[in-house]
This record gives structure tokens, sequence and C-alpha cells, in this order.
């Protein structure tokens, strides 16, 4: 596998890029930001698609947690599905380091989970109320001065909303991160084996890119790959590449295509 130059951005050359390309935030999984041609745009909103259990909250953990540890970028991680204590649990195995960040204050969780106060919200006919998650969400951005920023997942947001809205929730919320310098990441859970990218169908209209995750069949077992289906003001690879997991998190193989769909 390629590696990157340690605590800095792949050079373009390392990358085949023109010189003088948009600024990157260095995702800091090698294989993707080679695919990524470097990272992801700065300040922008990226939609991260996928089914249960291909690695959303892994990358999404990882994103943070390496512009923490490697590129000095404090991240803010915001829960509404599992809890933060149940996302550390789980990952436990992996080398993260989540609780030193945390004690570090380079890494926050916002716990908005579904299974207390907003379930009751959304039980109610409710929705979620945007002005009151920004207002939980500015000032840990904030005190941590954070660069990054996951929600986790943004589907719960969609809830007892009408299409028209969510966009235009969406395209406010991306607004307001950018605002902030943060490179957002929104995660969208998707049905198993489904070929759709967003649940409500118009998120990957709001955001700046979108990538996807896959956990496809392949007889009796299940290949990983990752797919970028778009990115705004980059050209980057198109097709679907093998991913595994490793104590680091996902690893990405950009010289690798997994091929065909029988899914
Ligand atoms: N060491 C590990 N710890 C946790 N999950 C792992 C590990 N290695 C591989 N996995 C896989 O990652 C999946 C969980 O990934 P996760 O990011 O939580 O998925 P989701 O897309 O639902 O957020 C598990 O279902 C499992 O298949
Ligand atoms: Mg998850």
């Amino acid at each position: 596998m390629h590696a990157s130059s340690v605590g800095g951005m792949m050079s373009n050359d390392e990358l085949n890029l023109p010189a003088g390309g948009s600024e990157r935030i260095v995702t800091g999984i090698d294989g993707l930001d080679k695919i990524l041609g470097g990272g992801f745009p700065k300040s922008r909103t990226i939609l991260l698609a996928g089914g249960p259990g291909c690695g959303k909250t892994i990358l999404s953990t990882q994103f943070l947690c390496n512009g923490a540890r490697l590129y000095g970028e404090t991240g803010v991680y915001v829960t509404l599905g599992e809890t933060p204590r149940g996302i550390v649990q789980n990952l436990s195995s992996f080398d993260f380091k989540i609780n030193e960040l945390v004690m570090q204050r380079k890494l926050a969780f916002i716990d908005l989970s579904i299974s207390g106060a907003l379930r009751r919200q959304a039980e109610a006919g409710k929705k979620i109320d945007f002005a009151v998650l920004k207002d939980l969400i500015r000032p840990v951005v904030e005190e941590l001065g954070a660069k990054r920023l996951v929600i986790d997942p943004i589907t719960a947001m969609g809830i007892n909303r009408d299409l028209p809205e969510i966009r235009e929730r969406l395209t406010e919320f991306a607004t307001f991160a950018s605002d902030f310098g943060c490179t957002t990441l929104l995660v969208s859970e998707t049905p198993i084996d489904q070929n759709i990218i967003s649940v409500f169908g118009v998120e990957e209209f709001v955001v700046d890119g979108v990538i996807v995750l896959h956990n496809m069949r392949r007889g009796g077992t299940r290949v990983r790959g990752v797919e970028i289906v778009k990115m705004r003001g980059t050209d980057h690879g198109a097709h679907i590449y093998p991913v595994q997991f490793s104590r680091q998190g996902l690893l990405v193989f950009p010289e690798e295509r997994v091929h065909g769909d029988d899914s």
C-alpha cells in the first residue's frame, strides 16, 4: 500500500495531481486520501452512506482521531443513534485512543442518541429541532476550535419532516458547519443490500460529496468496498475500491478493484 508522508498531506506529485488544487483535509487513511485526490475538500459537507455494519462509525471515528492525533485538528462527534459509551466500547479493539483524546479535549462527543429525549420527541410526532441541535453543537465546536465534525446518523434528523424541509434544513446545517470552518461527515444509514445512497432521496443533492461504503454479497461471503460517488471541486477515483479493517481502522486499496455486484 502507498504510504503518505507522516503528519502532512500527500504531495501532488505522489498523487499525480496538478498543482494548485483546492485545500484538503487529510483523512489519514492513505488509500482513501489517494482516491480523493488528497483528502476531503476543506470546510465542506460530505455524506457517508452505507448499510448496517459497513464501517461508517469506524471511518467517522478514524477521521476524527487521525485529525486530532496526526494533524492537530480537533473534532466533535454528534451521536444520534449509538451512545458515545457504546461507540467507545464497540471500537475498543482499534488503536484510536478515543478516551485519551477526549481527556485531552482534542475530541468531544455530544450525545443526542435517539434512545433518550429525541426518540420521545420523534415518537410524539415532533421534529428534531435544528435550532436546538445547533445550540448544542456551537459551544463545543467553539471551545475545541473543532475543524472536523461528524453527525451519526443524519437520518434521525429527517423524522417527521417532508422532503423540501429536510433539504432546506440540511442546506442550512451544512452552511452552519462550514461557517465554523468544519469539514463535516453526515452519516446516512441505508437499508442493507439496496443500491441507494440516501434514505430521504434529497441528502445527496445538498452535500458537497458522497462516499458509499459497501459490504456486498459474493456467493457465501461478503466483500467490503468504498466508492466516491461525488466530490465537488476535485477529480476522484471512479471505481469501487476494496476495504479491509486493521487495528488502525479502515484500509483502502486504491490500486485494486471490487468488480460487479451480485447482491
Ligand atoms: N475490531 C472490530 N471491532 C468492531 N467492529 C469490527 C471490527 N473489525 C471489523 N468490524 C466490523 O465492523 C462492523 C461495525 O462497523 P460500524 O462502523 O459500526 O458500522 P456502521 O456502518 O453500522 O456504523 C462490524 O459489524 C464488524 O463487521
Ligand atoms: Mg454506525
